[in-house]
């Protein structure tokens, strides 16, 4: 009785609602009836991540926008007076700029999967195109936001960064003051990136994210064997390798839900400046114009672009070309789809060839990374320029190495 009372009233409402409003549709195409391959792994965790991370950066946000000042002459005691008087504000404060990182950490892990089990390669080359895109919005959204507490470190990296629009010919010094809307970081500037970082940019982000996720819902998820299962249909007009999403993955995500935000708490608890990688100590005195820090070092996720950056040498005395690399090898990483010539997509059928050259181009990757956040030295500069010419190599010669590379024959069915 109780069923039949629940279901007349579902199909009451659900009815009223879907003959107004596509509920059920919506909730059938892109969730319950929609068919994602059942051999998922660990690496199927980090877009659901990234989502989780979307929400909450939004939320803590919000709530960190209710006490902050965007005000050279406050921002910085706005946010001290958040960590020691507001209730919880330490929290909000400390999940936000953990957050920020653990945004990257996730989409890094995210953007890596697309490149072990080719899911850029047809006919998935608009969801990497909006990934690519949701990638560099993302940047200029931790840059942004990265100015606000209005430390040294916020202000001189900003300074620097900003700058670099200088180095462009002609029209750099132009750009560089519209950009700050001064002739250096000021009040002004600290204004508009707070309009950017919790107005525009947040929207601009969840548009991009449901465009990547539509891609991704018409043509189908990739899998770890880099099969396309809609190739095998049973005489339910249904992939035999497919599982519908809910449950089967809401529940598989839960579980990499809940063991992301152990590491989160953990790192938000005990050591939410970790180490200096996540809060530079820099960034906890106000900002200065007239005390340039020693050492100006952006946070790690843009490291390894710094360091390319500062690899190039500079013509004239003008740093263009090291900003021109830095733009390039993000630019170049759009291309992928088509550079990539491989006749396979996973990387567990690819020859030894795109093995070696992406462990080369993780390898310095992660030591462009670590110099980025050095000094330069002789030596450092010279690794660099090593690691900067791998990083390129890895993508001008992909069309070469991935038609020479012997490739495994691929199986019609997914493996488990
Ligand atoms: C806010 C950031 C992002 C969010 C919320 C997000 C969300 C998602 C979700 C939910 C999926 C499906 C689940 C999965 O396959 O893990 C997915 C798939 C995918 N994403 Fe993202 N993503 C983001 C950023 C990126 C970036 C930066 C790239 C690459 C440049 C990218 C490339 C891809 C690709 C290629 C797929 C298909 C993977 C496959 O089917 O094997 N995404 N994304």
């Amino acid at each position: 009785m109780a069923g039949n009372a629940s279901e007349k009233w579902q199909g009451g409402l659900r009815g009223w609602i879907d003959a107004r409003f596509p509920l059920s549709s919506m909730w059938n195409d892109h969730l319950a009836k929609y068919y994602a391959p059942k051999n998922f792994n660990f690496w199927y965790f980090f877009g659901s991540l990234a989502l989780l991370v979307l929400v909450l950066q939004i939320v803590t946000g919000i709530w960190l926008t209710m006490n902050y000042k965007p005000d050279a002459a406050l921002a910085f005691n706005s946010v001290e007076y958040i960590m020691r008087d507001v209730n919880w504000g330490w929290l909000i404060r400390y999940m936000h700029s953990t957050g920020a990182s653990a945004f990257f950490i996730v989409v890094y892990l995210h953007m890596f999967r697309g490149l072990i089990y080719g899911s850029f390669k047809k006919p998935r080359e608009l969801i990497w195109i909006f990934g690519m895109i949701i990638y560099v919005v993302l940047m200029a959204e931790a840059f942004m936001g990265y100015l606000l507490p209005w430390g040294q470190m916020s202000y001189w990296g900003a300074q620097v960064i900003i700058n670099l629009f200088g180095a462009i010919p002609g029209i750099g010094e132009t750009v560089a003051i519209w950009i700050r809307g001064d002739y250096v970081v000021a009040d002004a500037t600290l204004n508009r990136f707070f309009a950017f970082h919790v107005v525009a940019v947040p929207i601009v982000l969840l548009a991009l994210v449901v465009l990547h996720i539509l891609a991704l819902h018409e043509v189908g998820s990739n899998n770890p064997d880099g099969i396309e299962i809609k190739k095998n249909k049973g005489p339910d007009g249904n992939p035999i390798d497919g599982i519908p999403f809910h449950p089967y993955y809401t529940v598989k995500d839960i579980v990499g839900v809940i063991v992301f935000l152990i590491f989160f708490s953990i790192v938000v608890f005990f050591m939410p400046e970790m180490g200096g990688y996540f809060i530079e100590a820099n960034n906890f005195v106000p900002a200065d114009s007239l005390k340039t820090p020693v050492h100006i070092a952006p946070l790690w996720y843009f490291t390894p672009f710094y360091a390319i950056l500062r690899a190039v040498p500079s013509i004239g005395g003008s740093s263009f070309p090291g900003v021109l690399a830095m733009a390039l090898a993000i630019l170049v990483l759009f291309f992928l789809p088509w550079l990539d010539r491989s006749p396979v997509k996973s990387i567990r059928y690819r020859g030894n060839l795109y093995k070696a050259w992406l462990a080369a181009f993780v390898i310095s990757f992660f030591i462009l990374g670590w110099l980025g956040m050095e000094a330069p030295t002789e030596l450092y500069t010279l690794i660099s320029r090593i690691c900067t010419a791998i990083y390129f190599a890895f993508f001008l010669f992909m069309p070469f190495y991935t038609r020479m590379d012997k490739t495994k024959p691929v199986p019609d069915r997914v493996t488990s």
